[in-house]
């Protein structure tokens, strides 16, 4: 398996293998992988004949520099975990310094108002450092298909706006959302929860379940309501939002129309953590 630290020897080892008449698979992640990444990992392994995988703690997209100071980070059991997709696949593990050479700033993006909903709303300039980073990284590995977890759903419609904006041609493909067995969709902040606090943590997607149920013959509002009650009445909790909105543009639905695609979109703190999850509504 090779394993890169630098872009310039990644991009070197790329050029030597003939990308141009491959296709080549890219799985952006930030490390600490579990299964959810692994399965991005598997569907492009399925779908290119190169995979590379980045690990790579972004600073840029960081708002709360305490999340990013105890963001998990284990490369050498990442790669494990790697291997035993492939021993194909191509490991790119950069540093800040090669990534950003002196200037650890974000550019400035615009997705057509994408940007300004929830997590853009509540982690200011975090779809910025994103773009900053994705936008890199396509330029430096040039990547036919690009993988994407559906459980940071706005980040997926983000990157397309992006590769549609700035004419990047690389196919962005949605993963569907992996969880544990108790409903808790898996992310790498789980590994900082305690284990009464991962298994209380199964109210998000049993509460998503239920919105969705509802949803089918309630209005938005009253969803909104039962989420919000369901999550004031556990102590444990810290509701940030729960906003249901239009897919393709994210705007909050104020009335439901049949021919619209709708989600749930969650927030919430515990033990101090803040996790993030979605469901699809209709
Ligand atoms: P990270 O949180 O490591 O996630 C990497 C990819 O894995 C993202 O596309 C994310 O949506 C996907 N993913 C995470 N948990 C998942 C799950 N439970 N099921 C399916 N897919 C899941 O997202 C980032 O990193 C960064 O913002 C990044 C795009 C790498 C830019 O720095």
């Amino acid at each position: 398996m090779f394993v890169f630290a630098k872009k310039a020897d990644l991009a070197q080892h790329l050029a030597q293998i003939g990308t141009s008449k491959k296709t080549i698979g890219l799985v952006p992640t930030m490390g600490a992988l579990h299964q959810g990444h692994l399965s991005l990992l598997q569907k492009s392994c399925s779908e290119n004949q190169i995979t590379v995988i980045s690990i790579f703690v972004n600073p840029t997209q960081f708002n709360n520099s305490e999340d990013l100071e105890k963001y998990p980070r284990h490369v050498e059991r990442d790669i494990e975990k790697v291997r035993t997709v492939s021993n194909d696949i191509i490991v790119f593990a950069p540093t800040v310094d090669d990534i950003y050479e002196g200037n650890t700033t974000a550019a400035a993006f615009e997705y057509d108002g994408l940007e300004f909903q929830m997590e853009g709303a509540h982690r200011p300039g975090h779809f910025d450092g994103v773009g900053t980073i994705v936008k890199k990284l396509f330029e430096i590995v040039q990547p036919t298909n690009a993988y994407f977890g559906e459980k940071d759903f706005q980040q997926l419609q983000i990157v397309k706006k992006l590769v549609e904006k700035y004419d990047i041609p690389v196919n962005v493909i949605g993963c569907p959302i992996h969880r544990e067995a108790n409903g808790l969709a898996m992310s790498s902040r789980n590994e900082r929860l305690s284990s009464e606090a991962r298994e209380e943590a199964s109210l998000i997607y049993k509460t998503l379940l239920e919105a969705k149920q509802k949803f089918s013959t309630q209005s938005a509002k009253d969803v909104i309501d039962y989420v919000t009650q369901t999550f004031s009445k556990n102590p444990a909790f810290q509701l940030e939002y729960f906003e249901i909105a239009d897919e393709a543009t994210l705007l909050s639905a104020t009335s439901k129309s049949s021919t619209k695609k709708y989600r749930g979109f969650i927030a919430v703190y515990i033990n101090n953590i803040r996790l993030i999850d979605n469901i699809a509504l209709n």
